[in-house]
């Protein structure tokens, strides 16, 4: 019978104080706040790297947060503030087009949800008054730069806060589609499992979430087995650096897509309506899935690929390849890598990734969670040899969890450093989280870094008093 996930489990994490959070508030802006909010971070369970091709993905909701007190304002000023280290003080107006801070500036997060939540409703009918600001402070309990969605968490939150003091209502799907959409606003052409998973979060449940169109089917999880996040002490902040490393990923895939869509329209003669990996459905394209997959298994040769040979295959200039796939958000352009575009590892990580989730959706159902291990190793394989997103640090880590007894572990988010993500049976709980401790933190208890956690629920608000 599906009972909470991980209700029982050992919690050594951060909470949130709200009732200190609300006295800063008060202290720093001389008012009392009514508006209380709270987002989840999301760890990913399984489906890395391929929401951005609209295949589903398997992530959860954690007992992590980000939280904040807001009050409206007469003017159209947000101040925020925080109460966090290495997040100062920040204000900016509300605005049709609002300019970004500097790269890596938490307060761009913040500007991110605002912004596109202006543009949403600027555009409805019978929006006639002028948009209102908010005196807003922030504080969390997710580790930043981790792979735990903290950034996502401060978009969705943020959102939220201004579409309550302004009236701006929309349903929770649309909502979310809207906030993959703002995060594009920081650079990032991430797909849309953040904020699903943020949204969507259900205490005890894992959530199956398809794209185009968006949709969501909560997994009861067997009573029995621990989540374990593991910090690998790498940080992945979204410098320029790794927003380029992440969105390689992405034109890799659509440039995959792109000759894909051309390689299938001459070889049948005919249409594909194919613009992203998971459009390579026999059912959709009119193909049996074994036609489908006899075609593609030998298409992309082992080499890499340049821009060049890429714009002569589909019939683009390099103009048009510029503008259709390298095109960064401050209008410079994507340089093509040096080592060239690996289309076949990327490719076959994507649609090996996607059969796992459908695999691992069938295994948590059944309750078959040795089973779920294994396709977590193999992701964390493939997302290491194929997609190359791990680092030596999470490769050792992701080792330390198995060696120690999980039923499987593997990266969870972007990679490049961050968080590992492990399953256990309960009762191992302890073993494994201490060998882990000896084996990679050498003996030091950091409850911010190893913890097990517990699936939540989803982004709400706790108090809604806007005077
Ligand atoms: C980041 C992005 C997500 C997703 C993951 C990798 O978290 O925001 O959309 O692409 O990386 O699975």
């Amino acid at each position: 019978m599906p009972v909470r996930w991980n209700r029982k489990s050992t919690r050594t994490g951060k909470t949130v104080n709200y009732a200190g959070l609300k006295r800063t508030f008060t202290a720093r802006f001389g008012k009392l706040p009514g508006l209380l909010a709270r987002a989840p971070g999301r760890v990913n369970l399984i489906g890395e790297h391929i929401d951005y091709s609209n295949c589903p993905v398997l992530p959860a909701a954690i007992d992590r947060e980000i939280a904040a007190w807001a009050v409206p304002r007469e003017d159209r000023t947000i101040r925020m503030l925080s109460d966090m280290p290495g997040f100062p003080a920040r204000e900016f107006d509300i605005a049709p087009d609002i300019p970004p801070f500097e790269t890596g500036d938490w307060g761009n997060y913040v500007k991110a949800g605002v912004q596109e939540m202006v543009r949403y409703a600027a555009g409805r009918p019978g929006r006639g008054r002028a948009f209102q600001g908010m005196d807003v402070i922030y504080t969390g309990s997710i580790p930043s730069a981790a792979g735990l969605s903290s950034s996502s968490a401060l978009v969705v939150l943020s959102a939220m806060l201004f579409c309550e003091i302004n009236d701006v209502k929309t349903d929770l799907l649309t909502f979310a589609g809207l906030m993959a959409e703002a995060e594009r606003y920081v650079g990032t052409r991430g797909g849309g499992m953040d904020q699903a998973a943020i949204l969507f979060g259900k205490e005890g449940h894992a959530l199956k979430i398809d794209f185009a169109p968006l949709t969501f089917d909560p997994v009861p999880v067997p009573e029995g087995y621990r989540i374990i996040v593991a910090d690998s002490l790498v940080k992945a902040p979204k410098t320029r650096d790794f927003l380029d490393q992440y969105n390689r990923r992405t034109i890799e895939c659509r440039l995959a897509a792109a000759m894909l869509k051309k390689g299938l329209e001459t070889a049948y003669n005919r249409d594909f309506p194919v613009a992203v990996l998971g459009d390579l459905k026999g059912e959709k394209l009119g193909l049996t899935d074994g036609e489908l997959k006899d075609f593609y298994e030998l298409f992309f040769h082992d080499n890499p690929y340049t821009s060049g040979e890429i714009a002569a295959y589909i019939g683009r200039t390099q103009r048009e390849m510029e503008e259709k796939f390298y095109r960064r958000r401050d209008g410079t352009y994507f340089p093509e890598p040096e080592d060239g575009f690996r289309l076949k590892e990327r490719f076959l990580h994507v649609m090996g990734e996607w059969e796992r989730v459908l695999f691992s959706v069938e295994a948590l159902t059944r309750g078959n969670m040795d089973r779920f291990g294994v396709y977590m190793n193999a992701s964390h394989r493939s997302l290491k040899e194929l997609y190359q997103v791990s680092c030596a640090e999470l490769d050792e880590l992701v080792d330390c969890l198995c060696n120690a007894g999980a039923l499987g572990a593997r990266l969870t988010g972007a990679g490049f450093g961050g968080c590992a993500v492990a399953l256990v049976r309960a009762e191992d709980e302890d073993t494994v989280m201490n060998r882990v401790r000896e084996l990679y933190y050498g003996g030091r208890d950091a409850p911010d870094v190893l913890f097990s956690c517990v699936v939540s629920r989803g982004a709400g608000f706790l108090q809604k008093r806007k005077d």
